[in-house]
């Protein structure tokens, strides 16, 4: 479907680097069809001669004729980015923004232009292919856009199209996600240490454990709950461990964690729309 697409990455660090590592190795587009853009000519060297794509540090120059255009700069720098690029992009150009808590119409808005607009909410594992990403359209994209975002992300992991109203949510789930699973992997490693168990193995059996455990949810379709019940054992070591959580509200924190810092990126949002 972007075969003959001309992708524009403005901002490539570290979330658009694996965006365009997923694209390349996909061959979702031919790497010559992507130019990366950021400041330092030294990492731009580097994406060069890692993907193969070609680069630049001219934002308005790196967006002319592109189809789509990937804005993927630290929410702080998108007022300046978002003001160069206004009047360059044009509204047969597809915008693409993995910018935290900056909504389709004020970039819009900021663009001053009144094309299509996909926002997604992506996560760290995208650089292991193993991501989880969010996406919605703006007012003006479409099932034709939103398909082709959807192709970007589907590069690097799972997508799922939310509307807007659902983002901040989905920062709270998915997006910041990670950091709640690492703190799981972290303190089952210390469960591990406090019985007994070496450092480096109990963090291995700790990640795979996670890792396994959620592959077996995806692969299996199955609902999580069944999958406990199957391997609870009356009077064995699961069911003792499952009184702990529960009395210990796992469940509760982990609710409250999503609602925070679902809370908290509608007030960021709001800080940008000001
Ligand atoms: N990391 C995550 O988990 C995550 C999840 C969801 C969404 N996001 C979003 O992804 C975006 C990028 O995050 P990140 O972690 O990838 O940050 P990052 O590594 O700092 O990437 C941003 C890049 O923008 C470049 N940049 C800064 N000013 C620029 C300018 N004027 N023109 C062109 N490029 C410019 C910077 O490179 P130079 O200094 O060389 O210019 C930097 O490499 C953020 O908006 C964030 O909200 C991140």
């Amino acid at each position: 479907m972007l075969k003959n697409e001309k992708i524009a990455v403005i901002g490539a660090g570290h979330m658009a680097g694996a965006l365009i590592g997923g694209m390349v190795r996909s061959k979702l587009v031919p790497a010559k069809s992507i130019v990366a853009t950021r400041r330092s000519p030294e990492a731009l060297a580097e994406l060069q001669r890692r993907w193969g794509v070609r680069t630049s540090t001219d934002n308005r120059k790196a967006v002319a004729g592109a189809g789509i255009v990937i804005l993927a700069v630290k929410p702080q720098m998108a007022k300046k980015v978002l003001e160069e690029l206004a009047g360059t992009i044009r509204g047969n150009q597809l915008v693409i923004s993995v910018m935290a808590g900056i909504t389709t119409a004020a970039i819009s808005k900021a663009l001053r232009v009144d094309g299509p607009v996909v926002r997604a909410m992506p996560n760290t594992p995208c650089l292991v292919d193993a991501g989880a990403t969010a996406i919605c359209a703006g007012a003006r994209a479409g099932d034709r856009e939103l398909a082709k975002a959807e192709a970007v992300f589907r590069s690097v992991g799972l997508v799922a199209a939310l509307p807007e109203s659902a983002l901040d949510a989905a920062t709270g789930l998915s997006g910041s996600g990670p950091v709640y699973i690492y703190m799981v992997i972290e303190a089952l490693t210390d469960g591990g240490v406090k019985m007994g168990i070496p450092r480096a193995v109990a963090a291995k059996l700790a990640a795979q454990t996670v890792y396994g455990a959620a592959k077996l949810v995806l692969e299996t379709g199955r609902h999580p709950a069944i999958l406990k019940d199957e391997v609870t054992t009356p009077g064995g070591t699961a069911i003792n461990a499952i009184h702990v959580l529960e009395s210990r509200g796992l469940r509760s924190v982990l609710i409250d964690a999503v609602v925070a810092a679902t809370n908290r990126s509608a007030e960021l949002s709001k800080l940008f729309a000001e």
